[in-house]
C-alpha cells in the first residue's frame, strides 16, 4: 500500500484562545498564530490542528458553533484566516480544522428556527421528542451532568443535547441536515484546508427509539452510551463519498466509546471512512469506571496501560491507522499526570513520556506546550476554574453525595480540562509573552522556568528533544511502518517494546519510575547503537542499569 502523507506527519494542536494574543485583549487569536508560525516550523511539525475558530457564544470555548462559515470575532476575520492558511502553506505546514457537527450552538440560526414551531422547516435539524409521562424521553445523561434533554416551553417538547443544554444535538437521520453539513465542509475544503478533526463524531447516530439505558451513580446513563450508533458507518461513508474522497486530506475522528473492532472500520486503510480516530481507552486507565473522571483519579497502572496500547498497536497494524496522543485540550498535562513535574525529574520524565509515544506506529499529536513540558496549574480553589464540563461533573457528584467534597477537589485539580488551557509559555516576560493585556486564564507561574525562548536556546531542553523525535520519524521507515511488539509485559515499572521493518529493529526502553532498575538486554541488541536517549551518558551493556525516568531507543 502506498504511504499517505499523514502517515509520516506529526500534528500540532493549537487551542487558539490560549496560544498567542496579538492585540492585547487577553485572548489568543489568528494573527497571534501567524506570528508564531516560524516557531512551529523550527519545531518541525507538519500539520496544525486548530481547535474551533468559528463564530460562537463560547459556552464551551468554540465547541458550540453559531455560524460554521464565520470566524469568531475575538479570533479575527476571514481575511486573517486566509492569510494564516496561505502563510502556513508557504512554509509547508498544513492546517486542519475542527468539525463540530454532533451539535451546534443554540444560537445557530438553524436552532433559532427549529425551536419556533413543530412545523418549522428546520424542526428536523435537531432531535425533538414529546415528554413521556411528563418527563424526559429517557434517562440519557449529558456530558456536563444532568439530563441530556431540555424541555422547550415554546412547543412543549424536549430537545436532546449530549453536552450542555446550549449545545443541541443535530439530527443526522435527516438527509437534508447531512447535505447541509457536507456543503459546509466542501466550502472549507475549497478554500484549501487540509482536512478535519471531527469532534465526537462517534456520537452522531443515535438509536432514536431512545430506550432507557443502565444508569450510573448519578441516576443517568453515561453520555457516550450512544456511541457507534446504528447508522454511524453509513453516514461516514456517505460523507466520505460525497466530500472527502474528492480531496487529498487527512481526517481524525474523535471517538469516545470507540472499540478496537470499530476502529478497523472507522480508520480502515482502504480510506472508506476516516484516516484515523482518537480513542480514549488508554486515557481511562487512571479513571475509576464507577465515577466521573473529574472526581476520582487512580494512580497509573502501567501494566494496564501497556496492554491497552499494545493491543491497538498490534491489532490495527496493516488494517487501520492509529493516532498517538497523551495531551489535548480535554486532558491534564501528561508530565504532571504520569510523569513527575518536580524540578528534579521534570525534564527527564517529560522526555521519557515523549519517547514512549513517539516511537510507536501511528500519527503523533503534540498539544501546544507539551513540547515544553508544560505542567498542570497549581489550583488553590474552585473559583479559579472555568471549564463547564469539569465543574458540572464535580458539582453533580458533590451534590448527590457520591464523593467527599475535599477528595473530589483533589481529583479535579489534577484532571480538570482547565489544566490544558492556561496560556502558552513563550518567554520569561510579562504574562509569559502570551499577551500584553490580562490573559483570560491565569498563566502558570512556572513559566519563568519552562518557556519556549529559554528552551529553544538550551540544546538539552524538552523542546529540542521533541524536535529530534519529529525528525527521526520523518527520516525513518522503521518508525513510520514498523511492526510493534511489547516486551516484558508484566513488568510494572518499565515500558519496553520493539519495532521491526524489513529486517531492521528498534528497541524502546522507558522507565516510568524514579527507581533505578536493571534490565536484561535482548541478545540481538548487543551491538546496537543509541538512536535517542534522555540521559547524555547512557551506555548499553548486557544488563542495563536504568536511572530514574530513563528512556533509551536502540537500533
Ligand atoms: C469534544 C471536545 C470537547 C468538547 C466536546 C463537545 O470532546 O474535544 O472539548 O467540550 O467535544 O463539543
Ligand atoms: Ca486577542
Amino acid at each position: 500500500m502506498q504511504e499517505k502523507w499523514w502517515q509520516r506527519s506529526v500534528v500540532y494542536q493549537i487551542y487558539p484562545r490560549s496560544f498567542m494574543d496579538s492585540n492585547g485583549d487577553g485572548i489568543g487569536d489568528l494573527n497571534g498564530i501567524r506570528q508564531r508560525l516560524p516557531y512551529l516550523k523550527d519545531l518541525g511539525i507538519d500539520v496544525i490542528w486548530l481547535s474551533p475558530i468559528y463564530k460562537s457564544p463560547n459556552v464551551d470555548n468554540g465547541y458550540d458553533i453559531s455560524d460554521y462559515q464565520a470566524i469568531m470575532e475575538e479570533f479575527g476575520t476571514m481575511e486573517d484566516f486566509d492569510r494564516l492558511l496561505e502563510e502556513a502553506h508557504a512554509m509547508k505546514i498544513r492546517i486542519i480544522l475542527d468539525l463540530v457537527v454532533n451539535h451546534s450552538s443554540d444560537q445557530h440560526q438553524w436552532f433559532q428556527e427549529s425551536r419556533k414551531s413543530i412545523q418549522n422547516p428546520y424542526r428536523d435539524y435537531y432531535i425533538w421528542r414529546d415528554p413521556v409521562n411528563g418527563h424526559a424521553p429517557n434517562n440519557q445523561g449529558s456530558c456536563v451532568g444532568g439530563s441530556a434533554w431540555t424541555l422547550d416551553e415554546t412547543t412543549g417538547q424536549f430537545y436532546m443535547h449530549l453536552f450542555d443544554r446550549r449545545q443541541p444535538d443535530l439530527n443526522w437521520d435527516n438527509p437534508v441536515l447531512r447535505d447541509e453539513v457536507y456543503r459546509m465542509m466542501d466550502w472549507w475544503l475549497q478554500k484549501g484546508i487540509d482536512g478535519f478533526r471531527m469532534d465526537v463524531i462517534s456520537l452522531i447516530s443515535k438509536d432514536q427509539s431512545f430506550p432507557d439505558y443502565p444508569a450510573d451513580k448519578t441516576g443517568y446513563a453515561p453520555f457516550d452510551i450512544v456511541a457507534n450508533g446504528p447508522h454511524e458507518h453509513e453516514y461516514l461513508r456517505e460523507m466520505n463519498h460525497k466530500v472527502l474522497s474528492r480531496y487529498d486530506v487527512m481526517t481524525v475522528g474523535e471517538c469516545p466509546g470507540v472499540t478496537l473492532e470499530g476502529t478497523k472500520q472507522y480508520a480502515n486503510l482502504d480510506g472508506s471512512e476516516l484516516s484515523m480516530v482518537f480513542s480514549f481507552e488508554h486515557m481511562s486507565v487512571d479513571a475509576d469506571p464507577a465515577f466521573s473522571r473529574y472526581v476520582k483519579k487512580l494512580p497509573l497502572n502501567l501494566v494496564k496501560l501497556k496492554k491497552i496500547m499494545s493491543r491497538w498497536q498490534t491489532q490495527l497494524d496493516g488494517i487501520a491507522w492509529n493516532s498517538l496522543f497523551w495531551d489535548n485540550h480535554d486532558q491534564p498535562r501528561i508530565v504532571s499526570r504520569w510523569g513527575d513535574d518536580s524540578e528534579r525529574y521534570h525534564d527527564l520524565s517529560a522526555k521519557m513520556l515523549a519517547t514512549c509515544l513517539h516511537m510507536m506506529q501511528g500519527t503523533p499529536y503534540i498539544f501546544e506546550g507539551e513540547e515544553l513540558g508544560m505542567t498542570n496549574y497549581p489550583w488553590k480553589n474552585l473559583s479559579e476554574m472555568k471549564d463547564n464540563e469539569s465543574l458540572g461533573n464535580y458539582r453533580q457528584a458533590v451534590e448527590k453525595g457520591i464523593v467527599d467534597e475535599k477528595d473530589a477537589f483533589t481529583a479535579l485539580r489534577t484532571i480538570s480540562r482547565d489544566n490544558a488551557r492556561t496560556p502558552m509559555q513563550w518567554d520569561e516576560g510579562k504574562n509569559a509573552g502570551f499577551s500584553s493585556g490580562t490573559p483570560w486564564m491565569p498563566v502558570n507561574p512556572n513559566y519563568v522556568r519552562y518557556n519556549a525562548k529559554d528552551e529553544q536556546e538550551d540544546a538539552d531542553s524538552v523542546y529540542h528533544y521533541y524536535q529530534k523525535l519529529i525528525q527521526l520519524r520523518h527520516d525513518s521507515d522503521l518508525i513510520v511502518h514498523g511492526h510493534y511488539q511489547l516486551l516484558d509485559q508484566e513488568n510494572p515499572d518499565l515500558f519496553c517494546y520493539e519495532r521491526e521493518w524489513n529486517g531492521e529493529k528498534l528497541l524502546v526502553i522507558c522507565n516510568f519510575t524514579k527507581k533505578e532498575i536493571s534490565w536484561n538486554l535482548p541478545e540481538e541488541f548487543d551491538h546496537a547503537g543509541i538512536l535517542i536517549s534522555n540521559y547524555k551518558d547512557s551506555n548499553v551493556e548486557k544488563i542495563i542499569n536504568l536511572r530514574p525516568y530513563e528512556a533509551l531507543v536502540l537500533q
